[in-house]
């Protein structure tokens, strides 16, 4: 029987936003999606060649609920947090956070020639996980595996593709992540769990996504209908994107901030502890 594909569903314009201490970058999806993007939460594209865009960068703060996957192409990013981990995040390099029951991190750009380019991805904790212990770890780019065919280029940041796996293991709730190139009428095909929630976003070049005559163009995140099969093809010029997916939640979202559970009283307690100076445990 031939799979169903997944078909695009919504798309997303990445849309500036400001953050941090007065970072500009481009949020492709947050809040206002939170129930389509289930088990994801927010995904933004950080990207400029001008330091004033991003050396304020973001200094202190809690999380407490979520997990963070952040993917950097280019420049370095500098992070320590309450648990006593420091270092630097690099090109090609990738850093995941469980904030679970609590954690206050800093994520502060360096200023490189090249700028500053990359991706964070929140993802839900299970509510049987929000309070689980915070961790933490630095993933280097030569230890994120490449499947590489002639007409794709992919990197296995999380879950597994063509026999590869991703270094990012321990996320609870098992996301794929993959980044993508195309060349020039780049094919690439990868099968999905039914029920699964697919997201991509396309951030170089243009490409056709299913079997749809729309051709989508960078910048601009897509949802997928539900599926068997998901099939891209680059226009003239290829494509690059990151393609993401995962079991939905379907639990209740109380967001406020930084901070995600799944009760009102829950994220009022947060704040209480904050304010208490009782947060972290
Ligand atoms: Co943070």
């Amino acid at each position: 029987m031939k799979k169903t594909e997944r078909l695009v569903i919504r798309r997303f314009p990445a849309r500036p936003t400001m953050e941090g201490a007065g970072v500009r970058l481009k949020r492709v999806l947050g809040y206002p999606e939170r129930e389509l993007i289930d088990p994801f939460l927010l995904f933004d594209h950080f990207g400029s060649k001008d330091p004033e865009d991003y050396v304020a960068g973001f200094p202190w703060h809690p999380h407490r609920g979520i997990e963070t996957v952040t993917y950097m192409l280019e420049g370095r990013t500098e992070h320590g947090d309450s648990l006593g981990n420091r270092g630097v995040i690099g090109p090609g390099d990738v850093q995941w956070m469980t904030a679970g029951g609590g954690i206050i991190h800093q994520e502060m750009p360096l200023v490189s020639p090249g700028g500053l380019r990359g991706f964070q991805l929140w993802v839900n904790l299970p509510k049987s996980a929000k309070m689980m212990d915070p961790r933490y770890r630095d993933v280097q780019s030569c230890d994120i595996p490449v499947a590489e065919t002639p007409e794709a280029r992919v990197r296995v940041v999380a879950g597994s593709y063509a026999g590869l796996r991703g270094p990012v293991r321990d996320v609870v709730v098992e996301p794929l992540y993959l980044d993508v190139t195309l060349g020039d009428g780049g094919r690439f095909e990868l099968d999905t769990p039914q029920g699964h929630t697919f997201l991509a976003y396309l951030f170089e070049g243009r490409a056709f996504f299913g079997s749809a005559p729309a051709e989508m163009e960078a910048e601009i995140g897509l949802l997928f209908g539900d599926g068997g099969a998901f099939t891209a093809r680059a226009g003239d010029g290829g494509a690059r994107f990151i393609l993401f997916g995962g079991r939905p939640l379907g639990e209740p979202i109380a967001w406020r901030g930084p901070i995600v559970m799944n009760t009102r009283e829950e994220l009022d307690q947060a704040f209480r502890e904050l304010r208490d100076g009782t947060f972290i445990r």
